[in-house]
């Protein structure tokens, strides 16, 4: 018996609902399906809805039924169709036999499953028949003999409804696909804000918030990955929703290639947003009975505000997204030797670094860029995955027992998809590489791209690491990508199959994972990609955490670690401290600092253990200790974002576990000013008729620079360890943020509750 979807034949109406969501839709007339609603749980419906009829004048109507008033281009839909009606944006395009562009969806069938269907060759979330039911909707265009599954999957206790669409072709001819979303919605009446994560190298995911035009907008990558540029993921949000209360509607594609999401407001405000592959480039011949599946969209509505619409995602996320079996495990803290050394490296250079991490308490070393081939700058080796026995002459497991045997785990860093011409690899396979044949292929940082879509390659690169990872030492893998694609062709494809080419790549890369993940299910698995170049839900199901950036400076770090949060769980992302000057912005900050910010993520250390100062390294020890005390509360708390760093001088969030008893507080003061201004932080989450006492941990240096006379007239007041202070009067009246005389000042706050 289905719980969590009805039909109601009357008005044949789908209702999808759980106890907070509502997700309405019906078969229309002539057996289109027009979206009704989706939002807060609609406790008893009483199938009031249908949309207006209204002749709009120059919004055509549909054939046999011939009424002015009902026209594909202002009905709200599900999942719509190009050049048949609807001048929208469509969600499919499709050229059949006719060579005409034109596909017309009309209601075929329905079934519902419990449970959720698995996507054939991609990453998408998972439920067990308890945790969700789906709907599975055929549309059809009968001409074309091509059948379009809708697939609706509502889980039982996360507010999260997963939609995918699958393209079977029923008749005996090729059909081309120019494009095919993975979800549409259409919303009637809604003055929305886009928020959207936008960046770049070295400056991921900020959160960028805008008025909706009409017109249509297209948040994308055209880069063969999800990108640092746009990540794949979309918010609309009322005008009024901020932090803390409203509404917002929350969108994530579970892709890691060329995505779009294209936001619509027509010429009655209605707003469409179509997301899914990006049909750049993109073209998929669909043989007789082949089918074709796009990948998955989670969405999610809240009423309380960003944060909520993040926390929805937070736990789905690390449930029935993150597959690992280190998903919901607490994270090692790693020392990793890239900004400690580059490529400058050999075994006995690296030993002091793993006793330094010994005795800080770090517990794991990952040995970066450089140990393969002949590499010791990007010139060179990508591809031959053997140790280069210059720097490590008793080989790489000599070194990794060395590592086992300070206690440490053992982590190795490695670039997979990758090639350089001057390695082995070219020179046995030069086909590998991604080429047009004619054109010379573009380097970037010196590199070109596998064709992933070849299953020898993938092969190629599946022996050559199975080999290192047989051998049993490895316990964790960073797996990067430096570059991005760019001559996108393969050479294993006929000409006009080569609008293929994107797409088979990260089915490719996926095919990879999906052998290498299950093959050696212990071992960590941390996404890379030049930092966060690859952050999006299709790699997390493959591995559980991801380098948030390159830029380890802690004050770039507040705007890019605030925007991943918005779509992302914090054991997702890793934050490391790393030396000063930063090599990134070439700002000083202080130690403590940098640890605060690093501590609010899965902690790291990126630096030379051994060049630090004693008392540097006491700090670290604490740190450590610390962050041990805290790691799951912040792992998998409640993530809040308090304050912005776009915002003014100052950035807060606040983890709170799920029974209130703890609570950690981080505040930025990023500017000193001769003449301060006051002002106070608003916790939230904890239990209002609860004490809390704030509980010494320890991290480092002390506040502020002492400058002599003005010492006197500006004075520093953190609040003292052991305070008390109930729940209320935190989250009503709040705290002090501290004056102090220093740049990129920051504290962080342990409440524990008292029984
Ligand atoms: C990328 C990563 C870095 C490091 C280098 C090595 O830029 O983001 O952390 O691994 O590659 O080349």
């Amino acid at each position: 018996m289905m719980t969590l979807i009805t039909f109601i034949p009357e008005t044949r109406t789908f209702h999808l609902s759980n106890e907070r969501l509502s997700y309405l839709f019906m078969i229309e007339e002539g057996g289109l399906l027009s979206h009704l609603y989706f939002g807060k749980k609609v406790k008893r419906y009483h199938n009031h809805m249908t949309y207006p009829r209204i002749d709009r004048g120059f919004s055509g109507n549909i054939p046999s039924i011939n009424e002015r008033g009902y026209s594909k281009d202002t009905l709200p839909q599900e999942f719509s169709g190009g050049h048949s009606g609807d001048y929208r944006t469509p969600s499919l395009m499709v050229k059949g036999v006719t060579g005409s562009y034109s596909v017309d969806l009309r209601y075929k069938s329905h079934r519902m499953e419990v449970g959720k269907p698995v996507l054939e060759g991609l990453p998408a979330s998972f439920a067990t028949v308890d945790e969700a039911e789906t709907l599975i909707i055929t549309l059809e265009d009968s001409l074309l003999n091509l059948e379009v599954e809708l697939f609706y999957t509502i889980f039982k206790n996360q507010d999260i409804i997963a939609r995918s669409s699958r393209l079977i072709n029923c008749g005996n001819q090729n059909l081309i696909v120019e494009k095919v979303a993975s979800l549409q919605i259409d919303f009637v009446a809604k003055d929305f804000d886009v928020i959207s994560l936008p960046g770049a190298y070295a400056n991921e995911r900020h959160m960028e918030r805008e008025t909706i035009g009409y017109g249509i907008k297209t948040y994308s990558s055209k880069r063969g990955t999800s990108s640092h540029h746009m990540n794949p993921f979309l918010v609309l949000a009322d005008k009024k929703t901020d932090e803390f209360t409203g509404d917002s509607y929350g969108f994530h594609l579970v892709y890691s290639g060329n995505h779009s999401f294209e936001v619509e407001k027509d010429h009655i405000s209605q707003v469409r947003l179509v997301a899914g592959i990006n049909d750049y480039g993109f073209e998929w011949h669909l043989g007789a009975g082949e089918s074709f599946q796009a990948p998955e969209v989670l969405m999610t509505y809240s009423e309380n505000g960003l944060n909520g619409m993040s926390q929805n995602f937070h736990h789905i996320i690390r449930d029935n997204v993150v597959r690992s079996k280190h998903r919901n495990k607490e994270r090692p803290i790693l020392v990793n030797n890239w900004e400690a050394t580059y490529f400058d490296f050999n075994e006995e250079k690296l030993h002091p670094i793993v006793d330094e991490a010994k005795k800080m308490g770090i517990e794991m070393f990952v040995l970066d860029d450089g140990w393969f081939g002949h590499r010791n700058d990007d010139q060179s080796s990508l591809g031959d995955w053997q140790v280069w026995e210059d720097k490590f002459p008793n080989g790489l497991k000599h070194f990794a027992d060395y590592v086992h045997k300070q206690g440490l785990k053992f982590g190795l860093w490695f670039e997979p998809e990758m090639i350089s011409k001057d390695s082995n690899l070219y020179r046995s396979h030069p086909d590998y590489l991604m080429q047009i044949p004619g054109r010379e292929p573009s380097p970037s940082r010196s590199q070109f791209v596998l064709d992933m879509g070849r299953k020898d390659v993938q092969d190629a690169i599946f022996t050559q690491l199975k080999l290192l990872l047989d051998e049993g030492y490895i316990d964790y893998i960073k797996w990067d990508m430096n570059r991005h694609l760019s001559d996108i062709h393969s050479l294993a494809l006929i000409p006009n199959r080569q609008g293929e080419a994107g797409h088979r790549y990260v089915l490719g890369v996926y095919a990879l994972l999906e052998k290498i993940t299950s093959t050696y299910p212990d071992i960590l698995f941390e996404g890379c990609s030049g930092g966060g170049g690859r952050f999006d839900l299709g790699w997390a199901y493959y591995m559980p955490q991801s380098w948030a950036s390159d830029n380890t400076d802690a004050l770039a770090r507040l705007t890019i670690q605030y925007g991943t949060s918005l779509a992302y769980p914090i054991s997702m992302m890793t934050s490391h401290v790393s030396a000063v000057p930063n090599h990134q912005t070439g700002r000083v900050t202080t130690l403590e600092a940098r640890a605060h910010v690093a501590m609010s993520g899965v902690l790291g250390y990126e630096l030379d253990l051994t060049k630090m100062s004693d008392s540097d390294k006491v700090d670290v020890i604490e740190q450590i200790a610390s962050y041990k005390k805290i790691r799951p509360l912040v792992q998998y708390g409640d993530f809040y974002r308090l304050k912005s760093p776009k915002a003014g001088n100052e950035t807060a969030w606040i983890f709170v576990s799920e029974n209130q008893k703890e609570a950690l507080l981080f505040t930025a003061h990023v500017l000193a000013h001769a003449q301060p201004y006051l002002s106070k932080t608003l916790l939230i989450g904890l239990n209002p008729d609860w004490d809390y006492r704030l509980e010494e941990l320890p991290t480092g240096q002390l506040l502020g620079h002492s400058v002599g006379y003005f010492d006197s007239i500006y004075a520093t007041q953190p609040m003292k360890n052991g305070s008390i202070l109930s729940g209320d009067e935190l989250m009503q009246m709040g705290i002090y943020n501290p004056i102090v005389r220093q740049d990129m000042a920051t504290q962080l706050y342990y409440f524990k509750a008292i029984d």
